[in-house]
């Protein structure tokens, strides 16, 4: 049980810079997800912290102490990987025991010696339970589904009593019935534990439904830290706000207006009426990127609306998603599946409705502006 610390990390690989200044701090017992594209780091950051790769510059740190020159095997963190890296020709047990045989352990707070092989039966028992592998202990791994050997990797990871669980994609091996729910099993292992996670994808759904916090990655550089929904709510940049939610978030070029003490965003082709724009005031006639989040986008807007054509419609189910044409650009509605619906061809009134719908950014630098 330990904090995770990067103080300004960073990677180069010859000319290539994977990891940019990293400064983030994982929080004792937090599940902290870093999420961003391929190539962005992510692997490079979590191989840092194991002791796999050398660190360029900066200063990293497990609980107090400060790790740049300390041997992965002497950083008491389990790495599980996305390929799960079982022993084939060992059984579930042997796989689980793995981790203890090569390495010494404090037990009670003695001085670090090897376990006996009792202790070690033990500990693979109770990792076994807690995963549910008790029946499947004398199996080898080729006679185990996928989901099955992805336990046995978190059980091997765990019976080592890390302070801190390092996890690059585990779940991208597993289909997505299988992905959902495993998941959930994430989330409830993490709170039984009460250990410090630290877990890479470049899945969103992942991130959003597991994290206790996201740190998000684009170019080695982190973006943005905070809990999913108010990263969700207020993203810091483009680059955030349109990696997040899905379908993305609608961008629109336009110009900030206020008029007669009501704001607008101005797009060319017409104007929205910005009911609540929160956050910081923008400045009159400001050129802005405009976003909105398709949820937050309804067709039927009265005064202050914006006239746009349908262009697809896409049913799933549930609710359906409504491609328009607005000022030359394509914007995606989301609504509830009821009624007929708009037809591809027809026009329609487009408005923004909801509290902090309609997000600022500078065209410049990409940053929010409100
Ligand atoms: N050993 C290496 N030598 C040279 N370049 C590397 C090495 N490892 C990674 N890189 C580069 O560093 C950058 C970051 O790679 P990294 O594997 O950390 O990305 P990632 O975010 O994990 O991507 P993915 O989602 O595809 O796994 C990439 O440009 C990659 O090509
Ligand atoms: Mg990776």
């Amino acid at each position: 049980m330990s904090e995770v610390v990067f103080e300004g990390i960073t990677k180069r690989f010859g000319e290539v810079t994977a990891v940019d200044r990293l400064t983030l701090e994982v929080r004792n017992e937090e599940f902290m997800v870093l999420l961003g594209p391929s190539g962005c780091g992510k692997t490079t950051a979590l191989r840092m912290v194991a002791g796999l790769e050398t660190i360029t510059e900066g200063t990293l740190r497990i609980g107090d102490r400060v790790v740049n020159d300390v041997e992965a095997k002497d950083r008491n963190v389990s790495m599980v990987f996305q390929s799960y890296a079982l022993y084939p020709h060992m059984t579930v047990a042997r796989n689980i025991e793995s981790p203890l045989v090569a390495r010494k352990f404090a037990v009670n707070g003695g001085p670090p010696r090897k376990l006996h092989k009792a202790e070690r039966q033990a500990r693979i028992d109770e990792a076994a339970r807690t995963l549910g592998l008790t029946e499947l202990l004398g199996r080898k791994p080729a006679a185990l589904s996928g989901g099955q050997r992805q336990r046995v990797a978190l059980a091997r990871a765990i019976v080592s009593r890390p302070a801190a669980f390092l996890m690059d994609e585990p779940l991208s091996n597993l289909d997505a019935k299988l992905r959902a729910q495993t998941r959930l099993e994430l989330v409830d292992l993490h709170e039984r534990l009460a250990t410090t996670f630290l877990y890479v994808t470049h899945d969103q759904v992942e991130a959003m439904t597991m994290a206790t916090r996201i740190a998000i990655l684009n170019d080695g550089r982190l973006q943005q830290v905070g809990p999913p929904q108010a990263v969700y709510e207020r993203p810091h940049n483009l680059f955030v706000a349109r990696f997040i939610g899905s379908p993305p978030m609608n961008t629109i070029e336009g110009t900030f207006v206020i008029d007669a003490g009501e704001a607008f965003v101005d797009l060319g082709a017409g104007r929205f009426r910005v009911a609540d724009v929160g956050g910081e005031p923008v400045a009159h006639d400001t050129r802005v990127v405009v976003g909105v989040r398709p949820e937050h986008l309804v067709i039927g807007g009265g005064a202050g609306a914006v006239e746009a054509t349908v262009v697809a419609v896409e049913w799933l189910g549930h609710e359906r998603h409504v491609v328009c044409e607005l000022a030359g650009s394509h914007v995606t509605i989301r609504e509830p599946s009821e009624g007929a619906g708009p037809k591809a061809g027809e026009r329609v009134r487009l408005g923004v409705e909801g509290a902090n719908a309609v997000h600022l950014f500078d065209p410049a630098t990409t940053e929010r502006l409100n």
